[in-house]
């Protein structure tokens, strides 16, 4: 049996295309080429992360997911995370999640923080999988007027 390996790398600039594509699939107001672009060279703030299943034998790489987050000082917060829709429910968000919370702990910050759109029951369940909790609603976050939920991890310290 052949398996697909999975590989979390840094977004490069000829990734925007393939990203754009699940963005549009996943979001009601998707950013724009020039946004992730911006947010890759300009950002400093920003971890812009892929997710690529590949099987070296055949010769395939497909990106099938991402995630961008931002460290300031002891916080961080998730700005998006998003998988193909043909590929959801395969714990490929929880690998960007486990690599962010990781990632998160050994730069010593203290809570990541997220909003998401109160009707999101899939990725509340998905987030709180994690320990995030709900710490309060923010009325009318959305363009659309929905409320979105603020969620908050904190981090445990392992050392
Ligand atoms: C949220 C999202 C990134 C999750 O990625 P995923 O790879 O499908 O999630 P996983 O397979 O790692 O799921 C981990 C857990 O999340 C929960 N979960 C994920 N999808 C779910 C669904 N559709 N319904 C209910 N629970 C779900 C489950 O608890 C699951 O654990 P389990 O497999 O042990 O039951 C994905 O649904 C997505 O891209 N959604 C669209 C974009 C989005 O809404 N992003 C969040 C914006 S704030």
């Amino acid at each position: 049996m052949r398996y697909l390996d999975t590989e979390i790398r840094q977004m490069a600039e000829e990734d925007i295309p393939a990203v754009l594509a699940i963005e549009k699939l996943s979001f009601r107001d998707p950013w724009k080429a020039e946004d992730m672009l911006n947010e890759i060279t300009n950002n400093p703030y920003s971890n812009f992360w892929v997710i690529e299943l590949s099987n070296p034998s055949l010769n395939i790489k497909q990106i099938c997911g991402f995630c961008d987050w931002w460290v300031t000082f002891d916080s961080a917060t998730i700005c998006q995370i998003a998988v193909h829709p043909d590929v959801r429910q395969m714990h490929l968000g929880s690998q960007m999640m486990e690599e962010i919370i990781a990632t998160a702990r050994a730069k010593k910050v203290r809570t990541i923080t997220l909003e998401v759109r109160a009707s999101n029951k899939a990725a509340i369940k998905f987030y709180g999988k994690f320990g995030f909790y709900v710490s309060h609603v923010k009325d009318g976050y959305y363009l659309d007027g929905e409320d979105a939920l603020y969620m908050i991890l904190e981090v445990k310290d392992n050392g």
